[in-house]
């Protein structure tokens, strides 16, 4: 190289001394720097502060720092038939209402139907002689403990009534008695006497023995619920750190890898925080007009990149009616949502299958007429209300009690498709259980506590973010009420 340098110094006719030689042979290009070096105009002498101390930089092109998930293409099929939104055909009349019933009794009765043995209709019953063992399947129109301690329970089918009793000695049956609530739908297995039928077995609609859908891909759903924007108590600041982690522009190296393989985001509800949803509401409302209040929802999502698919479902705060099954929210109240093209709502509930991973969605507010009704549900695990409604197939059994049921045609409440996750909200609690291969989770809120709630003692988790990992189901937290754990 020393050759050919002085060749080349030569040929230019510069001269060059012995250290700046030197120097040039050390730097990573020697040539390349010789020529750089010549090109300068009116150089006769070249000396060593001619000749470049630090090594060239050397740029190296680097491929586009792409978000795995981007590279994923979306699949999502909506179950439109599960869907109200666009028809409610309802008028609240007394023929909606025994159709209601009947739709209900007649898709819980097949499934039930389904777990085998000869089922009698009630009027049946009377053609058979007391001491026969006969199994029913019928709804529950009550339940109650009667003096002596037994459980009374009266059942109905569409042929009859049946009054049955639940004996106090039978110790583990009566235990499950606690968990029978009011217009849900089971079988019952027992022994005719004279005047009544005795209990010796019950047999909810349940979920069967199958194995969960995963995905092939590499993809996260993440979950959220309860923003309640428009609420002074919303919790921005850390919402924008979800935002802002969904970018990969927060976390630590592991949660930023996993942010990029976000490809789906559930919204179970409560989007915001509605106008007149309670007397006195308005003192906590920072926005108090309903299409401002989803236009800064929007403003929010549009900083979710564009290839995470955002599918949302109302609750009971949003501008849709109370009564479940709920439509999704008009068009015309949220037109800046809808401008997103990763955004979709469909009613509550609503189901979808993501890359054949199905979630139904629920908002969950029939936590509320659960509660009172079985013995260890309560607002503190919310979880345990999840496996409630799976076990008995339905999402909102009990009617008459909050929030109301609207009579449609058919029982959109039955959980018809078994899903591989459930996805709730309402009560502003994580809470997360598997229940016959099926995730079970409460999404809690991004709204800091209310003072409605500290008046009923309970005690929100804001800013707590499930996620799932579709190919092998395993559920983590990310936690954005501090700093990112
Ligand atoms: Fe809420």
């Amino acid at each position: 190289m020393k050759e050919k340098l002085l060749a080349f110094f030569n040929e230019k006719e510069l001269f060059i001394s012995p250290e700046a030689l030197e120097a040039l042979l050390q730097t990573e290009q020697p040539l390349e720097n010789a020529k750089k070096i010549a090109e300068q105009p009116g150089k006769l002498f070249i000396e060593l502060k001619d000749v470049p101390t630090s090594k060239p930089k050397i740029t190296v092109e680097r491929p586009a720092n792409k978000a795995l998930a981007s590279q994923i293409d979306t699949r999502i099929r909506e179950f439109d038939e599960y869907n109200i939104t666009g028809k409610s055909a309802s008028s609240g009349k007394i023929e909606d209402f025994i159709s209601l019933f009947q739709s209900r009794f007649e898709q819980l009765s097949k499934i039930l139907k389904a777990r085998g043995n000869a089922i009698r209709d009630i009027e049946t019953l009377k053609k058979k002689k007391p001491g026969d063992i006969v199994r029913i399947i019928g709804m529950v129109n009550s339940i109650r403990t009667t003096k002596n301690g037994h459980r009374f329970l009266i059942i109905e089918d569409l042929t009859g009534t049946l009054n049955t009793l639940i004996i106090e000695r039978n110790k583990p049956l009566m235990r499950e008695s606690y968990r029978i609530i009011p217009d849900e739908v089971i079988a019952i297995e027992g022994k005719l006497s004279k005047d009544l039928f005795i209990v010796n077995q019950v047999y909810f609609p349940d979920i069967p023995a199958r194995e969960s859908h995963k995905t092939e891909e590499d993809i996260y759903l993440a979950m959220i619920s309860d923003m309640h924007i428009g609420s002074k108590l919303f919790m921005e600041k850390n919402f924008r750190k979800f935002l802002n982690w969904l970018n990969r522009k927060e976390g630590n190296e592991k949660q930023k890898e996993i942010a990029g393989k976000v490809k789906y985001i559930t919204i179970a509800g409560d989007l915001v925080d509605g106008v007149g949803i309670y007397p006195g509401q308005e003192n906590e409302l920072e926005t108090e007009n309903i299409y401002e209040q989803y236009s800064k929802l929007a403003k929010l999502l549009e900083e979710i990149p564009e290839y995470i698919e955002l599918i949302s479902i109302p609750g009971n705060h949003d501008a849709t009616r109370v009564a479940e099954p709920q439509p999704a929210v008009r068009k015309e109240l949220m037109e800046d949502l809808l401008a997103l093209p990763n955004f979709r709502m469909m009613g509550n509930p609503g189901q979808v299958s993501l890359h054949g991973v199905e979630v139904l969605m629920y908002h969950g507010a029939s936590i509320h007429s659960m509660v009172p009704h079985i013995i260890d549900a309560s607002y503190e695990k919310p979880e345990k209300t999840i496996a409630e409604w799976l076990k008995r197939r339905h999402l909102h059994p009990v009617y008459g009690e909050k929030p109301p049921i609207c009579p449609e045609k058919r029982d959109y409440l039955v959980i018809d498709r078994v899903p591989d996750i459930l996805h709730a909200g309402d009560v502003h609690k994580n809470g997360y259980i598997t229940y016959r291969g099926i995730i079970g989770v409460n999404s809690g809120t991004w709204q800091a506590i209310t003072p409605y709630q500290i008046k009923q003692g309970h005690a929100p988790t804001p800013c707590i973010l499930p996620i799932v990992h579709m190919k092998t189901g395993k559920l983590s937290v990310i936690h954005f009420e501090g700093g990112l754990t």
